[in-house]
């Protein structure tokens, strides 16, 4: 299904699509139209087919190709869904009310997948040099099952065909794909001569290892290109590195571990979990003698992946490579174990190494590097203190911040002061402004379900429930977003922001200002809101008429965000003072910090009428 709405959503163009139900105006490289979702009467409906989504900037809904047919045709996603894979001429698969015997049906597929995998690489020797060159022997090939898809578009097909299995089962357990219309034909014209088969392998010329369920059956594969050491006529340069199996009924990315069928029995025997990011990373260390060792294969941890773990153990050791952009996705696996109450330390590897180089170059070592894996909130401490310098106020604040949201989510209230005590050495500043500084931030529980995850993208939360201070903080990324130079003065009221926007600042940062930089170093389920905010921006700037300064709004909104934070917290502590007068405890300390913050409030309104005169 997901596989469905991906094709239809590369098919068609949303431009296309909402121009059949409205009158779109061309608006820079946008459309603009009359919200039909709403009554108004200049245009705040905004289309961006770059980023294939719509928002209404008036009733502030949004999404993409499905939600907007969804909303106008007042129909249920399935419909929808048929509809639009007929404009875009995709067919659908649909669920299957035999699932149990057909689930039996894919486990023999994917074994017979396997073994054809195995056969054809014991017959390609530059692919088993490739495997001795990085340092795998004979055993680990053996144990791992690991296996060569052959640069052709149907051997495995016509395997599987001849041992009688179906198309359409082969293709519900991933292993072949529709032939892309383009090839329907040769140069162009359609051929009747020359029938294209309608289902091409979709692994060709890969080194394939094959992804095991917690019981050992395959039920995936995941494929290494090749081209590198066979050149291919099959399978071009563009493709990922890695290709993997779609999600089916056996296969649920969300789930599963690459090596945890094997690691199972030594990391409860260890009490602790080694975690990595690819399946070379498991096979080396496990040849090497590190048995308890398991990959998340290079997406995110999920919830369900340590709920697995944690049967077992609650120590995680991540030995992932430390300085790849790539962290800020591993980053929200790492809080969500750590609010499962996970014990996380972190295997630090020599910059651009991952641990199957790490083994490659130094045999036998691993278990003795695991031994100096250090607590994750060091690590936290030496990379933003690597990437800020205390010595200005901006980033003093951006590290007592970043740090302050991590020792929060401590479980352990003695780690917490004892953290907040380095970090008050370190900048310079007092525990209990620190302390202070930390019960104010807003935890970041809500990250994950801040941002909708669904593959229909876009802010869907409508604008009503935003606060004051959010909508002006995301109005500031946005116009941020177009005029980069306005850093610093963002900067000033990072602490003022909600935390998921304060997030995107440190992202921006950390990637100077550069869309797609920031694009990619975020997780992936943040990127409709970056795109959503991009589009905000465009938005933003489409209204505006000559004497528009970015530069000044920019700094106008701080102003604003400023006065806003002052205003919450006024009323914050005015409630807890009512609290405390009511069950007659002592408010003195508030009061005065009531009279600061009311103090500030005033300042800063005094100095803007300072300049409006
Ligand atoms: P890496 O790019 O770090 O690859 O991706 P690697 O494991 O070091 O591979 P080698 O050493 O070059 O052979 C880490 C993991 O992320 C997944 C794979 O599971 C991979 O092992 N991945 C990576 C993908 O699924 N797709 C990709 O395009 C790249
Ligand atoms: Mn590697």
């Amino acid at each position: 299904m997901n596989d469905n709405v991906q094709q239809i959503k590369e098919k068609l163009n949303i431009s296309d699509v909402i121009s059949g139900y409205l009158r779109l105006t061309k608006a820079g490289v946008n459309y603009k139209a009359l919200c039909p979702f709403h009554n108004e009467k200049t245009p705040s409906f905004m289309v961006s087919p770059s980023r294939q989504s719509w928002h209404c900037f008036g009733c502030g809904i949004g999404g993409d190709i499905f939600t907007f047919v969804e909303k106008i045709e007042g129909i249920e996603f399935i419909d929808t869904l048929k509809i639009l894979a007929e404009k875009a001429g995709v067919e659908l698969e649909y669920g299957d009310p035999k699932a149990r015997s057909e689930k039996d049906h894919l486990y023999e597929i994917c074994e017979s997948a396997a073994q054809f995998f195995i056969t054809s690489i014991s017959n390609a020797n530059p692919i088993l040099d490739y495997l001795r060159k990085r340092g795998l022997n004979n055993e680990t090939i053996d144990e791992w099952r690991i296996g060569y898809a052959p640069d052709s578009w149907d051997s495995l097909l016509s395997f599987l065909l001849k041992k009688g299995y179906r198309e359409n089962e082969i293709e519900k357990a991933g292993l072949i794909i529709q032939a892309p219309r383009l090839r329907q034909g040769f140069g162009g014209q359609a051929s009747s001569k020359f029938q294209v088969p309608k289902y091409h392998d979709r692994f060709r010329n890969r080194l394939m290892f094959p992804i095991f369920d917690t019981s050992g059956r395959v039920v995936a594969f995941s494929g290494r290109t090749m081209n590198e050491i066979i050149s291919s006529r099959t399978e071009s340069f563009e493709t990922g590195k890695y290709i993997n199996s779609p999600e089916t009924i056996l296969y649920s990315k969300s789930r599963i571990l690459y090596g945890f069928d094997r690691a199972k029995t030594d990391i409860r025997k260890n009490d602790a979990a080694i975690l990595v990011e690819g399946q070379m990373d498991v096979i080396l260390p496990w040849q090497d003698g590190v048995r308890n060792i398991i990959a998340t294969s290079g997406t995110a941890l999920t919830e369900e992946q340590l709920t697995i773990i944690k049967r077992l153990t609650g120590n995680l050791i991540m030995a992932f490579d430390m300085d790849d952009a790539g962290f800020r996705a591993t980053k929200r696996g790492i809080d969500l174990a750590n609010e499962q109450g996970f014990n996380i330390s972190v295997l630090r590897l020599e910059s651009g190494k991952d641990a199957a180089d790490f083994v490659k170059d130094n045999p036998g070592k691993f278990q003795e590097i695991i031994g100096k894996s250090e607590p994750i909130m060091s690590y936290y401490f030496k990379e933003i203190f690597r990437q800020f310098s205390p010595d200005k106020l901006e980033g003093k604040k951006i590290i007592a911040l970043n740090l302050l949201s991590e020792i929060k989510r401590m479980p352990s209230a003695i780690e917490r002061s004892s953290w907040i005590r380095e970090l008050g050495l370190r900048l310079g500043v007092s525990e209990s402004d620190l302390k202070e500084e930390m019960e104010r931030l807003e935890t970041h529980e809500t990250d994950i379900n801040d941002i909708p995850s669904r593959s229909v993208s876009g802010p869907n939360e409508p604008a009503a429930k935003k606060t004051r201070k959010e909508i002006l903080s995301e109005r500031l990324l946005a116009l941020l977003l177009k005029k980069t130079d306005s850093i610093a003065e963002t900067v000033k009221v990072a602490a003022f922001m909600p935390t998921r926007d304060f997030e995107f600042l440190s992202a921006f940062l950390e990637n100077n200002g550069n869309f797609s930089q920031i694009r990619s170093a975020i997780p992936a389920d943040w990127r409709s809101r970056l795109d959503f905010l991009y589009m905000l921006g465009d938005f933003e700037l489409s209204k505006a008429n000559s004497d528009f300064d970015l530069g000044k709004e920019v700094i106008f909104i701080t102003k604003e965000i400023e006065r806003e934070h002052y205003k919450e917290s006024l009323l914050k502590i005015g409630n807890e003072i009512s609290r405390c007068e009511a069950n007659g405890s002592n408010s003195d300390s508030m009061t005065n910090e009531f009279q600061n913050i009311s103090k500030k409030l005033y300042q800063l309104n005094e100095k803007e009428k300072d300049k409006k005169i």
